[in-house]
């Protein structure tokens, strides 16, 4: 494995690939809304991104903007949540929405993103990169999946977060650490998936050893529980 040549590829692979979800920055444009990416990346957190797309439309609609959302009544914001499941999802947003509007604005760093309610390690690393272009290092089960499979990982899960957090981090480049972790995902949700990977598409094959050898679906391995 050659870390640095990872991200230039899949990058490239990206720019044309990407999915076009709501939350996106349109390609060429500037970073998206800090707002859009903590709300769709709180949606995210335990419920599919088919299913989050109609709830983030519905939401970004009735309340556009963090105050608008912050001045909701917590009924109606329970009540468009509704389907969403894990409720105490909803209660947080409407606290760190408070929060927000209280500062006048988001924080811009991981470690100030973390101070809010309902944002944690994953969802911070992911705001400040894809929101404010910080180099975060972002691992959700999508990357988790893809980096042992990169490296074909013999350390079984869920002992092995902690290393597969420092491979991703070899990985991850300076410049467009959040266009990275979005690659990573729609890499893990297309292509490197936990069935059948389809290798032949990946953009990473010449880099894989999971690929080289020959069983990448073996990884992640996960101990026996
Ligand atoms: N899952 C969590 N966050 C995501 C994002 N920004 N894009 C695609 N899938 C995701």
């Amino acid at each position: 494995i050659v870390p640095l040549a990872i991200a230039p590829a899949l990058l490239h692979w990206y720019d044309h690939n990407a999915r076009d979800l709501p939350w996106r920055a349109r390609p060429g444009s500037n970073a998206p809304d800090p707002y859009r990416v903590w709300l769709s990346e709180v949606m995210l957190q335990q419920t599919q991104v088919a299913s989050v797309i109609p709830y983030f439309d519905k939401f970004t609609r009735a309340w556009p903007t963090v105050e608008a959302l912050a001045a909701s009544e917590d009924a109606d914001l329970m009540a468009a949540w509704a389907g969403l499941g894990y409720y105490a999802r909803a209660r947080n947003l409407l606290a760190c929405a408070r929060e927000v509007a209280r500062r006048g604005e988001f924080p811009d760093t991981e470690a100030g993103l973390r101070e809010l309610p309902g944002v944690g390690g994953y969802t911070a690393a992911a705001i400040a990169a894809i929101a404010f272009g910080r180099r975060a290092v972002v691992v959700d089960a999508n990357v988790e999946r893809v980096v042992s499979r990169l490296f074909a990982l013999e350390e079984a899960l869920p002992g092995a977060k902690a290393r597969i957090y420092a491979l991703t981090d070899t990985i991850t480049p300076e410049l467009r650490s959040g266009d990275f972790a979005q690659a990573m995902m729609d890499l893990g949700s297309g292509i490197c998936t936990a069935r059948s990977p389809k290798c032949l598409l990946c953009p990473l094959r010449a880099h894989c050893a999971g690929f080289a050898g020959g069983t990448p679906e073996r990884f992640p391995i996960k101990s026996a529980k």
